[in-house]
């Protein structure tokens, strides 16, 4: 579903990927972890087109995207929750889902998403600003499946989020990973989430995948002070 050899990419001088390597089959499950500046947002950023690539490639799902568009990309069903949430503040709930239609999603979509959110029907017509951190969390998960996609990149959903709604996530991506089918990428800094969900998880450091890793193994010790810093 992604395919990715050798991807570099740079902040004016400064490189930030040195050549990441990742296969991500359809229907899996694929955790990123590594210290903060490493370079994870950067990757899925790169992934998105939001960051040019200055080598390498990037196949989507058998085509090669590596120098189209966000919005191309986003219509063939790349679908991206931003680090930060980053909903739209002055605009309703309803307005925010369907901003996430990127050519693909429709009024009847919008219905059937908020079936899985219900926390979301309540608040329709309030402004995305007015939401708590948690419900703009679930606003930005929703925003991005009123396109269609078919892989969702995740970029730390759980970061300032309290417990209970943790939970919540984990079910959430559960339920997109298991019963909506969907591939999933997570960069995550939460051990125990990314545990519980990942089926692999990949750890990044200097912009380079350095380690594979089982989820049982983020739950020892050693491994995680040297590649987390926890
Ligand atoms: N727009 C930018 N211009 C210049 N440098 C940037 C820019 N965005 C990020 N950087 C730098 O690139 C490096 C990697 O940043 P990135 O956001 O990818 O890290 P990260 O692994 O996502 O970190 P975090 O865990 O804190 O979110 C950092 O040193 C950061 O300061
Ligand atoms: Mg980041």
């Amino acid at each position: 579903m992604l395919s990715v050899t050798d991807l570099h990419a740079r902040y004016g001088r400064i490189p930030i990927l040195n050549g990441i390597r990742l296969e991500v089959a359809a229907g899996e499950f694929v955790g990123v972890l590594g210290h903060n500046g490493m370079g994870k947002t950067t990757l899925l950023k790169a992934l998105m087109g939001f960051v040019p690539a200055q080598r390498g490639r990037i196949l989507f799902d058998g085509v090669d995207v590596t120098h189209e568009p966000p919005y191309a990309r986003a219509r063939r069903g790349l679908g991206y929750v931003p680090q930060g949430r980053e909903i739209f503040p002055g605009l309703s709930v309803r307005d925010n889902l369907r901003m996430g239609f990127v050519g693909r999603g429709t009024e009847e979509r919008v219905d059937a998403i908020l079936q899985m959110f219900p926390r979301l029907i309540p608040l329709l017509d309030r402004r995305g600003g007015t939401l708590s951190g948690g419900e703009q969390q679930l606003l930005a998960i929703a925003r991005c499946l009123a396109g269609h996609p078919k892989v969702i990149l995740f970029d730390e959903p759980t970061e300032g989020i309290q417990p209970s709604i943790i939970e919540e996530l984990v079910a959430v991506l559960r339920r997109l990973h298991r019963t909506e089918a969907l591939t999933i990428v997570l960069v995550e800094q939460n051990l125990e989430f990314i545990a519980e969900l990942a089926q692999r998880v990949l750890l990044i450091q200097k912009g380079a995948i350095l380690r594979e890793l089982e989820p049982e193994e983020l739950r020892q010790a050693g491994v995680l002070s040297e590649f987390v810093g926890v």
